[in-house]
């Protein structure tokens, strides 16, 4: 059976033959390179079909052997490893270093590879005046993207993407600065000085002694610290979504990696990508009590309203990243003491995991549906959920832009459209024009 697909053009009836490429799962990776449907044309000046796919919902803009998902089956793996695996075992820096190195590091890697990252995560104090300029209740999002993006001017040999030593200590500093930024972030909104990185401390530590120490001592909880650490490494990458194409589209016309990882934050900001946590822990407060899950299920099952943190483009069976998250939720709530909202949220789930209605729909809880509670119990606000998002996938943003310029099928992303705009127009002067609309179309 040969790996191709035959064409016939029923306007000239001619067929033509289209190859099948592959990835590593058939069921997964068969497409079409559709650069070759160009040749299918009725005259020799028709510019040949093209793909018409918005929204990329079915086209491959890359191959990678990044991030691996099949929502089908409820599977998540970096570089091979399952999600599971990496949650128990590994340590956010690890899973850092696998997913930009593509191997796990020895020891020995590790031991460096933290090192380099724990010693760049101090900002040029410039940096500080920078962040100062914005207004009290700027929202942290914002500061991020811009502060991100002003890191370009620091560093100016940046641009020379193609060095290796060069490209890899963009990527240390990337991987430190953005937890110290985020914290900086946040202090500024509150009115709080600025805590400077401790490098005895570890990297979701040393993000939580940012964020919060206020006196000389200052240790982090180990449960909380672990618990940010696991949501950290669950965050890493998820594929070719919004803020990765950014990434890659962006770092397509081959500018410093900081102006990419600005654009990949712009498209996390969206309530589209990064902020559906926010709205699960606003439907649980609305909801309030177990006692009006009943009712809210039913106002769901009308149509009238969705459930938040339920339903996936890609799972179609639970998130695994969410059953990950459940568990961890009691774990960090047994520290930070009992919220009634958590109550509200097991209910739901139990309820809309028996019923008809969603069963039938595969809808599941995704990793939103936890995440919220998680954060809001060690203290975060609702306006930093997105930076909490964007600090983890910052490496993932890394790994998709340094994998997108190795390799030779890539180029600058430039996607073509169907043009349906009026044909050439005849310019009228202004004092001629007597009314609007397309009188002086000159139709083709
Ligand atoms: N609550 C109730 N019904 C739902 C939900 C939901 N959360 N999600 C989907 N449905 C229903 C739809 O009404 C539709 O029903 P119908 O066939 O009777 O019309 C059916 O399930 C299919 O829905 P689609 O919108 O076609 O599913 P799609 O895959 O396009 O949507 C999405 C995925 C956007 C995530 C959706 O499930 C949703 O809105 N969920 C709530 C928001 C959310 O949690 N977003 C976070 C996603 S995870 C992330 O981005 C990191």
């Amino acid at each position: 059976m040969p790996d191709t697909l035959t064409v016939i053009d029923n306007r000239t009836g001619k067929e033509y033959e289209i190859p099948i490429m592959y990835g590593t799962y058939p069921r997964y990776g068969a497409a079409i390179p559709t650069t070759d449907f160009r040749q299918i044309k009725v005259s020799e000046d028709d510019f040949g079909l093209l793909g018409y796919d918005p929204a990329f919902t079915n086209t491959a803009s890359c191959r990678s052997s990044i991030t691996h998902i099949d929502g089908e089956k409820g599977i998540l793996r970096y570089r091979g490893y399952p999600i599971e695996d990496l949650a128990v075992k590994s340590s956010f820096l690890e899973v850092a270093f696998l997913i930009v190195h593509g191997m796990l590091p020895t020891r020995a890697e590790l031991e460096e590879w933290s090192h380099d990252i724990t010693h760049h995560a101090i900002v040029h104090e410039n940096i500080k005046k920078f962040m100062d300029g914005f207004r009290y209740d700027a929202h942290p999002m914002g500061i991020l993207i811009s502060t991100v993006a002003a890191l370009s001017t620091f560093y100016p040999e940046a641009k020379q993407i193609r060095d290796m030593a060069i490209r890899n200590e963009q990527i240390h500093r990337l991987i430190a600065k953005i937890p110290t930024i985020a914290a900086f972030a946040y202090r500024h909104s509150q009115g709080f000085p600025y805590t400077y990185p401790d490098n005895g401390l570890g990297y979701c530590g040393n993000f939580l002694s940012m964020m919060y120490k206020m006196t000389e001592q200052y240790s982090p909880d180990p449960v909380l610290e672990k618990a940010l650490d696991v949501v950290f490494i669950l965050h890493v990458d998820h594929e070719q979504n919004c803020s990765a194409n950014a990434m890659r589209s962006v770092g397509s016309s081959l500018p410093d990696p900081y102006v990419s990882v600005a654009a990949a934050a712009a498209g996390l900001y969206g309530p589209l990508h990064g902020g559906a946590n926010e709205q699960v822990l606003h439907m649980l407060q609305e909801i309030g009590h177990i006692s009006r899950v009943p009712s809210h299920i039913k106002k769901v099952k009308q149509g009238d309203i969705r459930l938040m943190g339920f339903g996936h483009r890609v799972y179609k069976n639970y998130d695994p990243r969410a059953r990950i998250l459940k568990e961890m939720t009691h774990r960090v709530l047994g520290v930070t003491g009992k919220n009634t909202l958590l109550d509200v949220a097991v209910e739901l789930e139990r309820i809309a995991l028996e019923d008809d209605y969603f069963v039938n729909r595969k809808l599941y809880p995704n990793v939103d549906f936890y995440s919220g509670l998680i954060y809001q119990a060690m203290g975060f606000p609702l306006e930093m959920f997105p930076v909490l998002f964007a600090i983890p996938r910052t490496v993932g943003w890394l790994a998709q832009w340094a994998e997108m310029l190795d390799d030779p099928d890539q180029k600058i992303a430039r996607p073509r459209q169907i043009y349906t705009g009026d044909d050439v127009c005849e310019y009228v002067p202004i004092e001629d024009r007597l009314q609007a609309g397309g009188t002086n179309v000159i139709r083709g």
